[in-house]
């Protein structure tokens, strides 16, 4: 019988599937679906810093409010419009209750792009119960007048500020816009975090070509979006001083497989779900016992990292892009 028995960021997990941060999980009932579908752990829909700090500004401006106070004033709401009311309070809640109701690991989420005002809230986050805060931290690089590093520093005050104000288990989601992709995150793992999430997926704009607009591409992942983190988790996983999640593009067992072969220490999956529901994570698991025992795997760590490029005979495997003898020898799928 296969162990699927794991440590992520020191949490003891049954099993290396976490279902990741979405709306999935945005409620108790999202969260009891997900125990019993059989993940190993789940983190909750990420709270956007903006909330808290909104939040924040109208119970000061509750305080002061005074007659003079007319609606085009910031405060006169008692709450800004954009977010429901007494979120963060809210998620607050939902945390302690599915500590309350669950027996998994249940990893809470605050969507961030600086380290300033909303950073006492993680505080309340561990008060709340939560085993593991993940950060989702993302600034798309746009601006021509920033240097890479101005951008890039702000993922280190994160973690440095986070890291010294909890002494649960932090993790940084991060995308893959770095000017130099592994040194930035050799250099994140050297911080006082405890994971890094590769990758977070993004809104991406799409065209509309007929009414000449612009609108939302997928939300949704397509299982041959796993390649980008597959590769980055295999050139990482020896190199990093911290934990790696795989995230992006798993959806079956066979890419659950395929990750902790790269190295991930846990896996996160999240379209996969949207798809076709919860029970699609017991048949991940399911595919992962079986493919153990067939190889004759008892442990994950008895094949975790095996296909990692720092154990590859041939580690330029990894890094093609332009691979000559590929693309000559592909052959079109119609007759010309
Ligand atoms: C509907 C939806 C909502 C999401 N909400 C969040 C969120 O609140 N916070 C977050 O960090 N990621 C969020 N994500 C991103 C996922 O956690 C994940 O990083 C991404 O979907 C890639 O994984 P996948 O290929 O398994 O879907 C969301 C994704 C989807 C599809």
């Amino acid at each position: 019988m296969a162990d699927l028995t794991t440590q992520y960021m020191g949490l003891e997990l049954k099993n290396p599937l976490i279902k990741g941060s979405s709306a999935l999980t945005e409620n108790l009932d999202g969260v009891l679906a997900m125990e019993k579908a059989g993940v190993g752990a789940v983190v909750l829909r990420s709270l956007f810093e903006e909330e808290i700090v909104e939040e924040m500004q109208a119970s000061l401006d509750s305080m002061n409010t005074s007659s003079d106070l007319f609606p085009e004033q910031p405060g006169y709401y008692e709450h800004p419009a954009q977010y429901e009311p007494h979120s963060s309070e809210k998620y607050l809640d939902l945390i302690a209750q599915s500590k309350k109701r669950t027996s998994i690991p249940i990893i809470a989420s605050i969507n961030c792009i600086t380290a300033d005002e909303w950073t006492f809230y993680p505080r309340l986050v561990e008060q709340a119960g939560a085993d593991a805060l993940e950060l989702n931290v993302f600034l798309m690089p746009s601006d021509t007048s920033r240097k890479a590093s101005n951008n890039e520093q702000i993922y280190f005050d994160i973690a440095h500020t986070i890291t010294q104000q909890v002494s649960i288990p932090v993790a940084l989601k991060v995308g893959y816009f770095f000017s130099n992709v592994p040194s930035m995150l050799k250099e994140l793992s050297g911080t006082d975090i405890d994971a890094l999430v590769l990758f977070n997926r993004f809104y991406s704009p799409d065209f509309d070509i007929d009414k000449l607009s612009v609108t939302s591409s997928s939300v949704l992942s397509a299982p041959s979006d796993l390649a980008t983190s597959l590769r980055w988790i295999s050139i990482m996983s020896e190199r990093v001083t911290c934990d790696l999640c795989a995230s992006t593009g798993v959806h079956d067992g066979p890419a659950l497989v395929k990750q902790l072969l790269a190295g991930a220490d846990a896996v996160q999956a999240v379209s996969t779900f949207y798809r076709h529901g919860p029970r699609r994570a017991q048949e991940m698991l399911d595919f992962l016992s079986q493919w153990m025992n067939k190889k004759g795997y008892r442990r994950l760590s008895d094949f975790r990292g095996m296909l990692s490029q720092s154990r590859s005979q041939n580690p330029a495997d990894y890094e093609r892009t332009q691979f000559q003898k590929y693309f000559r020898g592909y052959r079109p799928e119609h007759s010309f």
